[in-house]
């Protein structure tokens, strides 16, 4: 599908990181065709300035309309503004909550702690904002069908967005490595699901050839309007705050594409006059799936790819695709990356599971980075930091149930269920037994 013809609206275009070739928004292509490079969108900046674009957003608040409804078109001149309501395959998404929880706050060692919940998106994570965008990019390339690899939540989030399009929906998934709640959405909202006998990375480097080869849409996050949509997650997060940016903004990172659509946020929200200053990006990654700190604690001078292994299925990545943006967002907002264990992630998760909020374990592994960045002083006890929850704590029943069932000795944290007899006198053992 290189070189669509459709005509192209002013406006936005894209542009090769590797070679700088500029190519038309309408081009499908999934990489620069002359270097290989990964693609940018770019857009003619919006005639207001930061001051009239706050007012804007905010004006938009409340209102129900096609577009403004939706947490990410509500910043549609910063994501796609030529897309019309016509256009636009939306659900709606965003409009994720900022949290605040003592018990978390605590936990972490940062008074000021606020958690933007990304699992209150319709498919249940992050990945809903990237995916509005892209499938609207596909129906206005006119894409056949739409593709992804995935660990889970990406192909949830394309086969709901394929539905609602009208598109076939074709996903690669690590076999016996998803996590059950993503694989069923994904079924149910009927894309096909192919279960690769292989890792996540192997799954992507297959699904950049079948999709090129049967001249399907790619909508992996390599794809530069996922990354649009990823944005608003910072622009969300800013207006919440009233545009008085946090010192932090932590994240899990997996395949980097979320890395770099806030690193690509930051810096337009700062060029435009939205916010005075730039957060730090610190970015998280499970230890046994840790390319990208590695890399960061050696300044950046060589790769890493690593044979990926945590319980953090969702980051399960050994081979991030969009590495070099991500190490950009990095350097662009001084920030820092960090690993921590499973046993991190999962006391991090318990923690949040019990404050009533509840997330997933590849988003505990922000909270669990948090605290050790805390501990360690690189974060300060009096900075404002948001961490971002990625997905929805139902996206993982199996683990939660394994994690409170069958774990022994069982951790201190497990809430066991008890089961007992039909009988009152059966309850009333039990509470005095225990506290209720
Ligand atoms: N958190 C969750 C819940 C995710 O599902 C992912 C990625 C990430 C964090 C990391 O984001 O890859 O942009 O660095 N999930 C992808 C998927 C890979 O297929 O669902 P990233």
């Amino acid at each position: 599908m290189a070189g669509s013809s459709l005509p192209d609206r002013p406006g936005s275009w894209q542009v090769c990181a590797g070679c700088d070739r500029e190519l038309p928004s309408s081009a499908a292509d999934a990489r620069c065709p002359d270097c290989g490079g990964l693609l940018e969108v770019r857009h003619r900046p919006p005639v207001q300035d930061g001051a009239k674009l706050r007012e804007l957003f905010l004006s938009r608040r409340g209102r129900t309309g096609r577009l403004d409804a939706s947490g990410v078109w509500k910043y549609r001149e910063l994501v796609l503004p030529e897309a019309g309501a016509d256009d636009v395959v939306t659900h709606p998404e965003g409009n994720t909550p900022l949290l605040s929880r003592a018990s978390v706050s605590r936990f972490a060692g940062v008074e000021s702690l606020h958690l933007k919940h990304e699992g209150h998106n319709p498919t249940g994570s992050f990945k809903d904002r990237g995916m509005t965008v892209g499938m609207t990019q596909a129906r206005r390339v006119g894409a056949r069908a739409v593709a992804c690899a995935s660990t889970g939540n990406t192909s949830a989030s394309l086969a709901a967005y394929a539905a609602n399009a009208g598109l076939p929906a074709l996903v690669f998934v690590p076999s016996g490595q998803v996590a059950l709640g993503k694989l069923a959405q994904t079924l149910a909202y009927g894309a096909k699901t192919l279960l690769v006998r292989g890792d996540f990375d192997e799954c992507f480097a297959l699904v950049r050839q079948a999709s090129e080869k049967l001249n399907v849409y790619l909508l992996n996050s390599v794809n530069p309007f996922r990354i649009e949509g990823q944005k608003t997650i910072v622009f969300e997060a800013l207006e919440q705050l009233l545009f008085d940016p946090p010192d932090w903004i932590a994240l899990p990172a997996g395949n980097l594409g979320n890395t770099s659509a806030f690193g690509k946020a930051l810096k337009e929200a700062r060029e435009l006059g939205l916010i005075p200053r730039l957060p730090r990006l610190a970015c998280i990654q499970a230890a046994g799936a840790n390319p990208f700190a590695r890399a960061f604690r050696e300044g950046f001078v060589r790769p890493h790819r690593v044979k990926a292994e945590t319980v953090a299925t969702a980051i399960k990545i050994g081979d991030p695709a969009s590495l070099d943006r991500g190490i950009a967002a990095v350097r662009l907002t001084h920030g820092v990356v960090t690993d921590v264990t499973d046993e991190e992630i999962l006391e991090a998760k318990a923690v949040v599971d019990a404050s009533g909020v509840g997330c997933e374990p590849a988003s505990a592994a922000s909270v669990a980075g948090v605290r050790k960045l805390a501990a360690q002083g690189v974060i300060r006890q009096g900075d404002r930091v948001v961490a971002v929850l990625t997905g929805h704590i139902l996206k993982d029943p199996g683990l939660l149930l394994d994690y409170h069932r069958e774990r022994e000795p069982a951790p201190a944290r497990a809430n066991r269920p008890i089961e007992i007899e039909p009988t009152l006198s059966a309850v009333e053992a039990v509470l005095s037994r225990q506290s209720p």
